[in-house]
């Protein structure tokens, strides 16, 4: 029997086992005092709302959703916030007197990456010609709090361009416009912020990109991160530098962001983010 009387809380996934966010949330615990379990909880790929309803059984308060499950998620919450809808992918599932309530705090989490990362604030990147990579989940998940910048356009680009298409028809309607391209039609364009939302890393590969673009761009963010202590450079990051990027940045800063966002939701309390960054970097 577990005698364990803090509250409980989670990260879903499979696999599960690399995620972060134990450290990260055991750091907001002991930060805040706010005294909490925090556990890797492992789905099986055809179990996902089975694994749930075993971890509300036993107390849970709330999840964190991370890959393949993020869809279902949503489709499991009976109540879902605007970002949620906006990203059509939960992130972040609380459970209250049997209701669960699903949100999604990437898109969050990056805007306050970029506001950390720019001395200006996230204002800064106002009147911004801004350059996504990729039209998956990713992309979705941070295409809606990009456009509340106010950037003068969000261009997506994308391997397939369809994909692009479809996923720029969700978003047209705001504005700031969202224009749809081919990876391979981005000779000659200019941005201030480039942003990797692909999985090419994950093959050990960048997507392919002209290094034009690159050198000129403010910033160029990967959402990914290596996990490596030796160093922060993802593939497409090593490609930024190498093409003379004025500054770089990982998806460290983003992952602690959306914890702590997601902690704020189940807590009330928003943590200091920047200890947390400093000592989950150095710890990988
Ligand atoms: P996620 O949820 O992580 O966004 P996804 O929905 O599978 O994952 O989308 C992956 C994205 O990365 C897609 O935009 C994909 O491009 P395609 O639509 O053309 O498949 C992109 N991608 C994956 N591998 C890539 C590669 N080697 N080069 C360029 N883009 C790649």
């Amino acid at each position: 029997m577990n005698t364990d009387r803090r509250d409980l809380y989670g990260v879903i996934g499979n696999p599960v086992a690399h995620s972060k966010s134990p450290a990260i949330h055991a750091a907001f615990s002991l930060q805040t005092g706010h005294a909490l379990r925090y556990e890797r909880v492992y789905a099986p790929l055809d179990d996902f709302i089975g694994t749930v309803r075993v971890f509300e059984d036993e107390g849970g308060l709330g999840l964190n959703v991370t890959l393949p499950f993020k869809l279902e998620a949503y489709a499991y919450a009976q109540t879902r916030t605007e970002r949620a809808r906006r990203a059509g992918a939960v992130n972040t599932l609380r459970f209250d007197a049997g209701k669960r309530y699903g949100d999604n705090t990437d898109g969050i989490g990056l805007v306050r990456d970029l506001a950390r990362l720019g001395s200006a604030g996230a204002k800064s990147w106002e009147g911004a010609r801004i350059l996504i990579l990729g039209a998956g989940g990713a992309a979705r998940g941070i295409l809606g709090p990009l456009l509340d910048l106010h950037p003068e356009i969000v261009v997506l680009a994308n391997r397939t361009e369809a994909a692009a298409r479809t996923l720029a028809g969700l978003f047209g309607a705001g504005a700031s416009p969202v224009l749809p391209v081919s990876t391979s039609d981005l000779q000659g364009r200019t941005f201030e912020l480039v942003i990797n939302a692909t999985s090419a890393g994950l093959d050990g590969l960048p997507p392919e990109v002209p290094g034009t673009l690159l050198r000129e761009a403010r910033l160029v963010y990967d959402l990914g991160y290596t996990g490596a202590s030796d160093s922060d450079m993802t593939p497409f990051l090593c490609l930024a530098r190498e093409h003379g990027a004025a500054a770089t940045a990982d998806g460290l800063g983003m992952l602690v962001e959306q914890a702590a966002e997601s902690f704020f939701i189940w807590r009330g309390v928003r943590p200091d983010t920047v200890p947390v960054l400093a000592a989950l970097r150095a710890s990988i």
